[in-house]
């Protein structure tokens, strides 16, 4: 299978509810590989840039809003056919559709604050995971 490398990170609700070990841990047990882990406070021009895709639509002024305002867990993640396996992990957008024992499924019931961000196509990652990580930020197994 194709190995894979894809981008996550935690919103600011999954940090300020203390979800972070066990958001970590689920993809850990699934069996995906963290090659690459920061936390930081993001600034609004990072989070436009993140966002890009997003922009005009009703969502985004309240999306940058909140995703700028407390720190988020970022990572990469490596395994076979990641992008996929971790947006099954992760769940619908909207958390009350998102299936239980998906991550949103299980601790959320927003489609705004949902907890965790995942790359939806190998090309997003490439591009997202840039954004975050230097080359040597990101760890070779
Ligand atoms: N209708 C909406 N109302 C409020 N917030 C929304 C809405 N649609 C999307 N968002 C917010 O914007 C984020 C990005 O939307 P997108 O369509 O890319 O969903 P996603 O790919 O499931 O989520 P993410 O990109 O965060 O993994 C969502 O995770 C959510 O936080
Ligand atoms: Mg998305």
């Amino acid at each position: 299978m194709e190995i894979e490398r894809t981008f996550v990170y935690i919103k600011p609700d999954g940090v300020k509810r203390r979800l972070i070990g066990e958001v970590i841990s689920r993809f850990e047990k699934k069996g995906l590989n963290l090659i690459g882990l920061k936390m930081i406070r993001m600034s609004r021009k990072t989070a436009e840039e993140l966002y890009k895709e997003h922009i005009g639509k009703d969502f985004y002024e309240p999306l940058v809003k909140f995703i700028t305002s407390g720190p988020v867990v970022l990572m990469v993640l490596e395994g076979p056919r990641a992008v996929e396996a971790v947006r099954q992990i992760v769940g619908d957008t909207d958390a009350v559709k998102a299936i239980p024992g998906s991550i949103r499924g299980d601790f959320a019931l927003s489609v705004r604050e949902n907890v965790v961000h995942a790359s939806d196509s190998l090309e997003s990652a490439e591009r997202e995971m840039r954004i975050f990580f230097e080359d040597d930020e990101i760890i070779q197994n």
